[in-house]
């Protein structure tokens, strides 16, 4: 098992599952929502994304669900579990999300495979490259997360890529450089930015450089040649699914839990990424809590949940599905029902609730249960 591998186990099995509703959709969400552990299928496990969907629970829904059309949208795409797994089905995907690092993340994870050997290639190159000396330009906030040779290695190493002509590989070879930074310096994980003693050492990470592209070069391997994935910044509450999309499926982000936009601070500017447009319209960003308080974060987050399904129920095709992914908040150490508002906004959007599976999971970090819901609602056919 490596590092990564330790670090991301996936979610434990449920203690228990409930369901409700038409009996096969029900059994349909219930199994759905209970998948736990790693997957290691296609590009799932390329690139640490927090809360990520279950791509076994995403493969469940896309295959078996009878949509009017093949399109499937997720509107918070995060780290792309949802366009991975439609790619991998054959379907046409799209999606929208605030932050430069998911797009990043999810474009990677469904890029063509025909340009696995120019980053098997090019990454040969530069990680050989990246243990030379002399100056190279490295990102102001950077100085305080790393040992000195590490910084110069990473800066090096984006210095190479900077060079490389071909811009597919080029991407590519910087979402490479995105997965390791955080994994190479004094952070204690993507979500935390807590400071640990870590020692590194020299060449060690331009080692890791070429392990990782090599790792993706494997991934993209066993990617279809051919699909349409279709991703772009967006606010998930003013930007809808495109024309002919049968099926929304999503897991917006569980109130009061993450900061999305800013954790991920040191990739952007490893990656020369304005995250500014992200900053404000973050839905139930930990740091609105903060800043308001539970009751009136909460009534703001109830508000723009109506807004979101209400932009992508819109423009659903009549018979289509709407599938969500939520998880109770956490706010002050205190749960924060999700699936009352989640429900009612379906249905105030003019949906029919199918079916819907809620699971409990142990939070062994804080001695406590967390439930996750995944919600089945339908278009009516009019
Ligand atoms: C739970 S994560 C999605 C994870 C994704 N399903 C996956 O499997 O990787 C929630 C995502 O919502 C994004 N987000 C938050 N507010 C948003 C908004 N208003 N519009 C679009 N995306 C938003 C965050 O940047 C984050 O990537």
């Amino acid at each position: 098992m490596n590092d990564d591998a330790r670090r991301m186990p996936g979610p434990p099995p449920p203690t228990a599952v409930r369901t409700v509703g038409d009996p096969d959709l029900a059994a349909l969400v219930g199994r759905a929502v209970a998948h736990h552990g790693r997957v290691e299928r296609a590009t799932h496990h390329f690139h640490t994304y927090p809360a990520g969907m279950h791509p076994d629970s995403a493969r469940d829904l896309i295959g078996t669900l009878d949509t009017p059309a093949p399109g499937i949208h997720d509107p918070f795409c995060g780290g792309g579990t949802v366009p991975t797994e439609a790619l991998l089905a054959g379907r046409p995907a799209s999606g929208t999300d605030l932050s430069p690092i998911a797009l990043w993340v999810t474009r990677t994870r469904t890029a063509r495979p025909e340009h696995a050997g120019g980053l098997r290639r090019a990454s040969r190159k530069i990680a050989a490259l990246a243990r030379e000396h002399g100056p190279v330009r490295i990102p102001e906030i950077a100085h305080e997360w790393y040992e000195p040779h590490v910084l110069d290695e990473l800066g090096r190493i984006r210095a190479e890529v900077e060079e490389v002509e071909d811009p597919s590989v080029q991407k590519l070879l910087l979402a490479v450089l995105s997965s390791i930074v955080i994994k190479a310096s004094f952070r204690e994980s993507d979500t935390s930015n807590r400071r640990r003693p870590y020692h590194r050492p020299p060449g060690t990470t331009a080692i890791l450089f070429h392990k990782k592209a090599r790792e993706l070069g494997r991934m993209l391997d066993q990617l279809p040649g051919e699909g349409e994935v279709r991703v772009r910044l967006g606010d998930a509450r003013r930007v809808g699914p495109p024309k002919r999309t049968g099926l929304v499926l999503t897991s917006p982000p569980y109130p009061g839990v993450y900061d999305y936009v800013p954790m991920q601070q040191l990739r952007y500017a490893w990656l020369d990424l304005d995250p500014s447009r992200g900053m404000v319209g973050e839905v139930g960003s930990r740091r609105q809590f903060r800043s308001q308080g539970r009751r009136d974060a909460l009534a703001v987050w109830r508000k723009d949940t109506r807004a979101w399904i209400a932009c992508q129920a819109e423009r659903l095709l009549p018979g289509g599905f709407f599938a969500i992914t939520i998880g109770d908040g956490l706010v002050g150490g205190r749960p924060v029902d999700t699936l009352g508002p989640t429900v009612g906004a379906l249905e105030s959007a003019g949906l029919t609730i199918a079916a819907r599976a809620s699971a409990d999971r142990p939070d062994h970090a804080r001695a406590t249960t967390r439930t996750e819901h995944l919600v089945l609602a339908r278009r009516p056919v009019t």
